[in-house]
């Protein structure tokens, strides 16, 4: 049974992204290279987001893991 996310911090992490490229979003909070993936999530069920940055710019990217829009913030950090 897949362990619970844990928030990796209340507010999003604002992050330079490259149109094309490949990223892998950390799902389950426990990744020391947030927002992205860093092998943490083994042994706890979940696991990370692979997307393709839609541009080149600068992004929010959810860190409290509660987000309906994965990999973007959608302001639910605003009511944890
Ligand atoms: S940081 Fe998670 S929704 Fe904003």
């Amino acid at each position: 049974m897949a362990e619970d996310p844990i928030i990796a911090q209340t507010s999003p992490y604002q992050v330079d992204l490259v149109e094309g490229e490949t990223y892998w979003y950390c799902r389950c909070g426990r990744s020391q290279s947030q927002p992205f993936c860093d092998g943490s999530h083994q042994d706890t069920g979940i696991e990370p987001l692979e997307f393709v940055a839609p541009s080149t710019g600068t992004f929010n990217l959810c860190g409290c893991k509660a987000t309906d829009d994965e990999p973007w913030c959608d302001g639910s950090h605003n009511v944890l």
